[in-house]
């Protein structure tokens, strides 16, 4: 595990944006891996700048999101299609057929787990996965479990989770109960991972992912396992680990 500590949010994004361009750089055809919430925002942000400003061509690039809510359709706000679109897609130069993101209204989600693994693995595999981490420790949609769940699969979220983020919608009650994740074994066969981590409220669940022992039940310490991880902090959710 490589460990880089930045000086505060914009500089752990910053950073993180130049490994995803050097990525791309060095292998224009790219499969990236990608996440959502609020970590890794400023990090697209930085990624569209670099692509009008310095022309970093995604033309031949092909991404997985990690995960989807069961139940919002792709034009909801709170949709990880909405996010996607929004944050990154609609502003660089990526080919639609390209964008793969699992469908959280399949009539049949087990089914859509299943064409999603494959997709992945008919496209090569992921070179190079972006994930944050849960207060729970959770990667994806990986919640703490008696078991690590191995490839794509429909989770039931953790009450913690909901919680954290009904702050996107109006009520608590509209968040969905459940989504479809990338399992453990899909992140872990990702060649290179870079797990970005921001603020106070991260830095127990990044000590015990670094530190602590691989148990299911703090998914993101799995990552210990991995040959190519970057974990990127800024200080604060470093303050266990400095
Ligand atoms: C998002 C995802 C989640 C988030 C995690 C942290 O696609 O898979 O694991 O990365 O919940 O969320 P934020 O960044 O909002 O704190």
């Amino acid at each position: 595990m490589r460990i880089l500590i930045e000086e505060n949010y914009e500089a752990m994004s910053k950073k993180a944006a130049l490994m995803v361009a050097g990525q791309i750089l060095l292998k224009p055809n790219s499969v990236l891996g990608l996440a959502t919430g609020s970590t890794p925002l400023y990090m697209y942000r930085e990624l569209v700048r670099m692509h009008r400003e310095e022309d970093l061509d995604f033309s031949s690039i092909t991404t997985f999101n990690l995960d989807e809510y069961v139940g919002l359709n792709q034009d909801n706000i709170n949709s990880y299609h909405y996010y996607m679109f929004d944050n990154l897609f609609n502003h660089v130069n990526i080919k639609k057929e390209n964008i793969f993101i699992p469908d959280g209204m399949a009539e049949n989600l087990y089914e859509e787990c299943k064409r999603y693994e494959k997709l992945i693995k008919d496209r090569g595999g992921i070179d190079l996965q972006i994930l944050g981490i849960g207060k729970n420790g959770h990667i994806g949609f990986n919640e703490p479990d008696l078991k690590f769940e191995a490839t794509t699969h429909v989770v039931e979220l953790d009450d913690e989770t909901i919680k954290a983020n009904s702050r996107f919608f109006s009520s608590i009650d509209e968040v969905p109960r459940r989504a479809i994740s990338m399992g453990i074994k899909t992140i872990m066969h990702s060649r290179k991972i870079i797990l970005l981590a921001s603020g106070e409220e991260k830095a127990e669940a990044v000590k015990k992912a670094i530190f602590g022992p691989i148990i299911p039940g703090l998914p993101a310490s799995v990552l210990q396992l991995h040959p190519d991880v970057t974990i990127i902090l800024d200080r604060e959710a470093a303050m266990y680990v400095e």
